[in-house]
């Protein structure tokens, strides 16, 4: 990976002379720590938007890597007052923000009946409503060349048995980045979004402990390393949609075109999906 960004990517008319800033939300997590990580050694600086105690002042939540070119700015997801601040202390430094990485996300399994309207609430709160807020916000401050990414999941494209609330937000980010695409394109911003499928982080652990689908374990669950590596490729060179791995992203989107896909091959992936956990299980014992 080269010292700065790739300069196809900084198409923008007044080039930031330092490092370019990008602004990151779910950076203490098992995927956007990697996904910092990276980006700063690619050449960024980077505000993490993050909660708690990783938002004190001082507190490096990502290790020694991050260093002196990541700051953090305090900022729940969940609460609008709270992204509106966020993005004004952002836009108080001046900077143009050349890349936005939305990585945060929660999953609260649970079948049709006996929804708990917190864990709904705070579903849509996080994986949807706030991308699309601080995207908004944060415009303002993005020139051309500047690049917004979402951090999207399979349940994006592909019904999750057990997990409606869930993929009912990341089939709506989907179609919020769909659509950004073409209102910003005019301006010379690019949009992005990464569906992975099972990722071995605490948000996989937590989900399979609350009741989380076996169909995550389909395949073994990847690395955060690997895919923090797929989504800053993509931040490097813009794409519109990049499914990992790619040939479930295919089955995904032939599923939505022919449900009656997905309907037939249930069965034989549920046991698939079994047989996958209890070697994840076996491996790394209860829930990881
Ligand atoms: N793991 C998977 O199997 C998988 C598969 C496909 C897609 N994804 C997507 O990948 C992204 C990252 O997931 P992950 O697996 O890395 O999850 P994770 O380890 O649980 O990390 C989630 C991140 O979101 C942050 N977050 C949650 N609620 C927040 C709030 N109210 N305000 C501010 N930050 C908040 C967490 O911050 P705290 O540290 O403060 O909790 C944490 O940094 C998510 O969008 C997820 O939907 C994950």
């Amino acid at each position: 990976m080269s010292e700065r960004p790739d300069p196809a990517h900084s198409l923008a008319v007044s080039p930031p002379a330092s490092r370019p800033l990008a602004v990151v939300t779910g950076a203490t997590g098992g995927i956007g720590r990697e996904v910092v990580a990276l980006l700063v050694g690619s050449g960024y600086r980077v505000t993490i938007l993050a909660r708690g105690r990783a938002a004190s002042p001082g507190v490096s939540s990502g290790g020694p890597a991050w260093g002196e070119h990541v700051t953090t700015v305090s900022c729940d997801l969940a609460r609008v007052e709270s992204i509106a601040q966020a993005a004004a202390d952002i836009a108080a430094g001046d900077d143009p923000v050349m890349l936005l990485v939305h990585c945060a996300g929660v999953i609260s399994p649970g079948q049709g009946d006996g929804l708990c309207g917190d864990g709904v609430a705070a579903q849509v709160a996080v994986n949807l409503t706030a991308p699309i807020l601080l995207t908004s916000r944060l415009l303002a401050r993005m020139p051309r060349g500047g690049h917004v990414v979402f951090v999207n999941s399979m349940a994006g494209v592909m019904p999750l048995q057990g997990s409606g609330v869930y993929a009912a937000t990341k089939f709506g980010l989907r179609g919020y980045a769909l659509s950004l695409a073409l209102d910003v394109r005019p301006r010379g911003i690019r949009v992005s979004s990464v569906f992975p499928g099972a990722v071995d982080t605490p948000m996989l652990r937590r989900e399979m402990a609350e009741g989380g689908s076996v169909l995550n374990f389909v395949s073994p669950p990847a690395a955060p390393a690997d895919v923090a590596r797929r989504i800053v490729a993509v931040c490097r060179r813009p794409r519109r949609e990049v499914f990992l791995p790619p040939l479930d992203g295919l089955f995904a989107n032939l599923c939505l075109l022919l449900p009656g896909v997905l309907r037939l091959s249930l069965p034989l992936l549920t046991r698939s999906g079994r047989r996958g956990y209890r070697r994840f299980l076996k491996r790394n014992g209860p829930h990881g």
